[in-house]
């Protein structure tokens, strides 16, 4: 692993473990501390030399071979992924962690154990904090709220804009079930409209006067999550408190759990239950409350593919599928492209005070076949990028990321090879219909050659709309 005589090795090692933010702290077979950074001392609230060189047990007499994680690691030669601890330290200071603990080999031989400890008191504290701002701004909200204070507060249905027919099948498939309880699941790719449409549900729903709490699951470890969502009781494990978790602050509204795959199993069984009897038990608690909650859940992978992989349970899964949506990627729906491009030139105008009417026709056409993996909101970013670069009243080619240009170009080009492959292979067999349809495609092709991919060049030379050669050439790229 290491290319430096040893005596480098140990300092370059010294010094990373100086670096990071984590608590490192190594024991030998023996269970005698060979390594144990200032982090690792902090939290235990001893300095390192107060550990080092010394037994586990000697320096902490409360723990035991059984207790210790990392004599247990050594017993056993298994490794304890994210183990959460609470505990008061040596000074009297309440520490939380989420530890990992692997054995350390050389070939078959057991030499000792690592321990990392992550700290993650300061996110408990701000998650907390979170949910304390929620229930402030509950309990100021009880009145109805009349306008909006800026316009991307809150959406609503209107805010979807679309002329795509299954989004506008989505749209009226959404209205309907806004007006029920169900619990809802939603997929889409990042940036394909989640939370939009999530928000618009929502405020169309009679639940609009109550809360709208959004979680992301994937932001926060497990053993966080659990007591934010479900709230906490006093004494329930040590240092606990007494705090409500979001589904009872919710209570009336409705809770958005976003990257629901990134929940752990166990309370996603949890979850389940709360969705099927209505009633949460705080973390250490045993009274159920009864909460009023509808559940939206999101994913942005598949769910056939979550299922597969286990990172959705199952059962949650057929829980939540009672009205599901899938919100297909911008580059299934082109024709939308035009149309959101006009809404956000028309937001960064206002923003930024300009006057910019359109794109120019190179860009239009770029935008129009790029695959926007980042899907609506990468074209917003797209457009908020170039308005603070445009000079004259259309977006031109260089306004636009440098990367995205030669991307593109390099498009252009291999779309031109296609095309050259398209023309030779063009046959003069089959039927009416594939004769006629491969002829057109061979026209349209050479004008595309001849014009270097310029589509409104191309139109010009064919006589049809540039939209409709739009059309057709996204239809020869699925072919
Ligand atoms: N149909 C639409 N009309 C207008 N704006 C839209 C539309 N769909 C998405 N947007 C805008 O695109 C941005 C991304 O949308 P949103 O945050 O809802 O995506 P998401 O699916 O939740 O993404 P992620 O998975 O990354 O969280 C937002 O600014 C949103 O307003
Ligand atoms: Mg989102």
């Amino acid at each position: 692993m290491s290319t430096l005589p040893e005596s480098e090795t140990v300092e370059m090692l010294t010094a990373i473990l100086g670096a990071i933010d984590e608590g490192i702290h190594v024991v030998d077979a023996q269970g005698q501390t060979i390594m144990y950074n200032h982090i690792a001392a902090r939290l235990d609230g001893l300095t390192q030399e107060e550990v080092l060189g010394k037994p586990l047990l000697e320096v902490f007499p409360s723990l035991d071979a059984n207790s210790s994680t990392l004599l247990k690691v050594i017993k056993t030669g298994k490794p304890l992924y994210h183990q959460s601890q609470r505990y008061t330290n040596w000074r009297g200071v309440q520490v939380e962690t989420i530890n990992t603990t692997l054995p350390v080999k050389v070939g078959e031989r057991l030499v000792g154990a690592v321990e990392v400890a992550k700290d993650i008191k300061k996110m408990r504290e701000l998650s907390e904090q979170l949910v304390d701002l929620q229930v402030q701004v509950q309990g100021n909200r009880q009145k109805p709220v009349k306008s909006r204070v800026s316009d991307q507060v809150t959406y609503q249905f209107d805010d979807i804009l679309t002329v795509n027919d299954e989004m506008k099948r989505l749209k009226r498939m959404a209205m309907r079930a806004s007006q029920t309880s169900s619990p809802i699941l939603i997929y889409g790719e990042t940036g394909t409209g989640k939370e939009l449409l999530v928000q618009s549900v929502h405020q169309a729903s009679p639940r609009k006067n109550r809360p709208f709490i959004a979680q992301n699951c994937a932001a926060l470890p497990a053993s966080l999550l659990e007591g934010i969502l479900f709230g906490t009781v006093k004494g329930g494990f040590t240092g606990a408190e007494d705090r409500p978790g979001l589904f009872e602050v919710a209570n009336g509204g409705t809770l958005f759990l976003d990257e629901i795959n990134s929940m752990p199993g166990e309370l996603q069984a949890k979850l389940l239950r709360v969705l099927q009897d209505g009633q949460v038990r705080r973390v250490g608690g045993t009274n159920p409350i009864q909460v009023d909650i509808r559940v939206i859940a999101a994913t942005n992978e598949e769910p056939e593919k979550v299922l597969e992989s286990g990172a959705l349970r199952a059962d949650l899964y057929y829980r939540l599928h009672v009205v599901s949506f899938t919100l297909p990627p911008l580059r299934d729906r082109r024709e939308d492209i035009p149309l959101l491009t006009n809404h956000f030139i028309a937001k960064y105008n206002r923003l930024f005070e300009l006057k910019v009417r359109g794109l120019h026709s190179q860009v239009e056409d770029w935008f129009f076949t790029y695959q926007w993996p980042g899907n609506i909101r990468e074209l917003e970013h797209m457009i908020e990028a170039a308005m603070n670069l445009v000079e004259g009243d259309r977006i031109e080619q260089e306004d636009l990321p440098p990367s995205f240009i030669t991307r593109m170009e390099g498009q252009v080009e291999r779309d031109k090879m296609e095309q050259d492959k398209g023309i030779a292979h063009v046959t003069m067999t089959g039927t009416l219909r594939e004769v006629l349809h491969n002829t057109e495609k061979n026209l349209i092709m050479s004008a595309m050659n001849e014009t270097n991919g310029n589509v409104l060049q191309a139109a010009k030379r064919l006589g049809i709309p540039r939209q409709t050669l739009q059309y057709k050439l996204s239809q020869l790229k699925e072919e």
